[in-house]
């Protein structure tokens, strides 16, 4: 069989991961997986069962009953819970906080594992995480660390947040990037950090179109150096 080309991209919350993934994905045919999005679908299932935010292993005696599904669709992946499709629901500063905090419990990240790489073997992808290069495809062609810096990221997600209608200020969206930065790379398991050898890429002064150029600069190069 072919080998697939997988593509990583890692990075804090904010730093334009997923869209460079969406930009790459559709520069290069390839399916963009918003592993990001799994841990959101276990935090929303988490608070609609009751498990605090605050107390996040709660969740592992009622993992089995679980219904997540991931589906391909529109060249990404779609998340399902108990069947219906999850949106804007997961997008909050709630939902946020809530992903973050299950994405610490060993056994949900062991739940999601598999599934993560199984897409990965069988499509090529640009799967963007924070754990991607360093764990969940070590073998990665191409390893891509995002980086911009917390007052950038903060803007971005403001942004994004008040179109949403949140209302919530650029204070309180600083103080959750970085909450949620010391909360993802302070974890005993698969802290967020850049692969030993993971290109840097940061996108501060850059536009989307500007980053996606720079990385299909780099992933050119990478390939050409790889055995595929
Ligand atoms: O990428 P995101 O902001 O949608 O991710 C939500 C949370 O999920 C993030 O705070 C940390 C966690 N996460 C993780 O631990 N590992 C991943 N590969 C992706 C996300």
């Amino acid at each position: 069989m072919t080998k697939t080309i997988n593509i990583a991209i890692d990075g804090p919350s904010g730093s334009g991961k997923s869209t460079l993934a969406k930009g790459l994905a559709a520069a290069l045919g390839y399916i963009y997986i918003d592993t990001g999005a799994l841990y959101r679908a276990i935090g929303l299932f988490a608070a609609r069962h009751g498990v605090s935010a605050e107390t996040p292993e709660d969740v592992v005696p009622l993992l089995p009953l679980m219904d997540l599904q991931m589906r391909l669709e529109n060249g990404g992946n779609a998340v399902y819970l108990d069947g219906v499709r999850l949106g804007e629901e997961i997008r909050t500063s709630s939902a946020s906080h809530y992903a973050s905090q299950v994405s610490k419990v060993p056994e949900v990240r062991a739940f999601l594992l598999e599934t993560q790489r199984n897409i990965a073997r069988t499509n090529n992808v640009i799967m963007d995480g924070r754990d991607i290069g360093t764990v969940i495809l070590p073998d990665a062609q191409v390893k891509l660390y995002m980086e911009a810096s917390p007052q950038q990221r903060a803007k971005r997600r403001l942004l994004e947040l008040l179109a949403k209608g949140e209302q919530i200020t650029e204070e309180q969206v600083l103080a959750d990037i970085l909450r949620r930065d010391a909360n993802d790379s302070g974890r005993d398991i698969a802290p967020a950090k850049p692969a030993e050898d993971a290109v840097f890429l940061d996108n501060s002064l850059l536009t989307p179109a500007e980053t996606v150029e720079a990385a299909l600069a780099i992933i050119r190069e990478k390939l050409e150096t790889v055995t595929l």
